[in-house]
């Protein structure tokens, strides 16, 4: 074989896949464009987070975003990127964003029929130390012709149109649905274009992994304390479960995806409702790990299912491969019956 490079000629990208998708929907394109302009910005934070060493951009930036994490610069140009790529791309009258206290209302001139709700840059603990964090995106339809205001965020899981989150870890990886199935797009920085990788992407049955922050099992719900005695010490004979917590959702749901098992943010004594925020960290996670076959719960309630009450709401999340997820929820039941 010669040594010289092979270059494939013919590649999907994510834009020509979302532009077929958008055909077989007989779209109008709007979505289309709405999730081009999600991938610019997605590009542009890659790259910032790839030089963040260099151009100064690691730190704290000095305030506190409206859940209580300390803000970094990079998550500020995150949310900027992210807010005007979709504002300039005519798609959307709405926007929610994890670094905003309020919903941004597009101006009348610039709005379209979406509403897009989104983490610009997930797992910031983590950025200073290099570890894996990533963005993540929910969009809904906006299902009233009033003033966009808002209530029309909430909207439960179940109609979203689109979700994803991107990446930035040994690659930058896009992982997308439109609710037919969930495809991964790998960032090739030689060309600058996202190339499908992953097709179809299914979650096995059932995993040998669980993932979650055992530094709070003091304050744990009995159910937790016991769903993970049984993954830690199985009396079936079965080989005990792996643990894995990277920190950052995007990181611990994508290798969920991949690996199977299951990802845990339960609620306890001190935050009943957990930590992650049902809008742009649990219901766009949910949506991709239900297209590919898995299931996402309150461990009492389907986490889509849910009829949120306020923007920056949380949830507790126990999401993955759909006999894991099961067999937590059956342990939640038991409990909530005694
Ligand atoms: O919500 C932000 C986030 O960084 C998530 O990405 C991650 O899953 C979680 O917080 C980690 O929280 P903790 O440090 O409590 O385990």
């Amino acid at each position: 074989m010669s040594e010289r490079e092979v270059i494939d000629t013919n590649v999907v990208t994510v834009t020509t896949f979302v532009m077929h998708e958008g055909r077989k929907a007989k779209g109008t394109g709007e979505l289309t464009t709405l999730l081009n302009s999600m991938c610019t910005a997605i590009k542009a934070i890659s790259s910032a987070v790839r030089k963040a060493g260099i151009a100064h951009l690691y730190g704290i930036a000095g305030s506190t975003n409206v859940t209580g994490d300390q803000v970094k610069k990079l998550d500020i140009l995150s949310n900027d990127l992210v807010i005007n790529m979709i504002k300039s791309s005519f798609t959307s009258c709405m926007m929610v964003s994890e670094e905003n206290e309020r919903a941004i209302i597009v101006d009348p001139d610039n709005r379209g029929k979406y509403i897009v709700c989104f983490d610009p840059l997930d797992g910031s603990s983590n950025i200073d130390c290099l570890v894996s964090i990533g963005t993540i995106f929910a969009i809904y339809k906006k299902v009233t012709d009033d003033e966009p205001c808002e209530k029309d965020a909430l909207q439960p899981g179940r109609n979203l149109v689109a979700a994803g989150y991107a990446l930035y870890g040994s690659a930058t990886l896009i992982v997308l649905s439109t609710g037919n199935g969930v495809n991964g797009f790998m960032l090739d920085p030689a060309i600058g274009e996202f190339i499908l990788v992953d097709k179809n992407v299914r979650i096995k049955e059932r995993g040998k992994i669980y993932s979650l922050n055992e530094g709070y099992a003091k304050y744990f719900d009995p159910a937790v304390t016991e769903y993970l005695q049984k993954k830690k010490f199985p009396q079936d004979g079965s080989a005990p479960y792996n643990a894995r917590y990277v920190g950052s959702m995007v990181a611990d749901v994508h290798r969920t995806l991949m690996y199977g098992g299951i990802f845990l943010y339960p609620g306890n004594l001190k935050n009943p409702e957990g930590k992650l925020r049902l809008l742009y960290e649990g219901n766009p996670m949910a949506f991709i790990i239900e297209q590919a076959g898995g299931l996402a719960s309150t461990g009492y309630e389907n986490l889509l299912d849910i009829q949120p009450n306020s923007i920056h709401q949380r949830t507790p999340v126990a999401m993955g491969s759909r006999e894991d997820v099961l067999e937590y929820v059956a342990i939640c039941q038991k409990h909530a019956k005694k």
